[in-house]
């Protein structure tokens, strides 16, 4: 396994395409799916720097936190509620250009401006979601989703 990461200078589909190897290869041999979620949390972290990254798993009918990078963050979310919730109850990813406009958004940090949220999705069923927060408004776009999919696949 590698320890260090490779971390890049470069557009947004750069900065995915150097790092979805490098998580390959961080979950190869590895089935503990706590420590593969944590270590994709710490990898996107790093390459892309971003507020919050983490990821909810869905827990006896509710979303609980787990591994994740960034401030200290909400712990249960119950199923359509907030943008987690939402895309939860919806099976889809949600791009949220400006979290102020999505109406029931969770707060759990002041700071977080826009955010996107990709379902994990294993037999046809949502086990998690995987959640990106950003200080800046209209962070997330549909490359962010192309990608973030891709690497949910590699959980799920
Ligand atoms: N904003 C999310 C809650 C989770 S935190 O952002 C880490 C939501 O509305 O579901």
């Amino acid at each position: 396994m590698a320890e260090d990461l490779h971390i890049i200078e470069g557009s947004k589909k750069d900065k995915y395409e150097a790092i979805i190897p490098q998580l390959k290869g961080l979950l190869e041999g590895e089935s503990d799916q706590i420590a593969n979620l944590a270590n994709i949390a710490a990898a996107l972290k790093e390459q892309f720097g971003w507020w919050w990254i983490g990821f909810y798993l869905v827990k006896n009918e509710e979303l609980v936190l787990g591994p994740f990078q960034g401030p200290v963050a909400c712990t249960r979310i119950r199923k359509g509620r907030g943008v987690c919730g939402t895309s939860w109850e919806k099976a889809k990813t949600l791009i949220v250009p400006d979290v102020e406009k999505f109406p029931g958004h969770i707060a759990c940090s002041s700071a977080s401006k826009s955010e996107i949220v990709v379902p994990l999705i294993k037999n046809g069923e949502v086990w998690g979601v995987l959640d990106a927060d950003s200080e800046f408004l209209e962070h997330y776009d549909e490359t962010d989703k192309q990608y973030l999919e891709q690497i949910v696949q590699l959980i799920s």
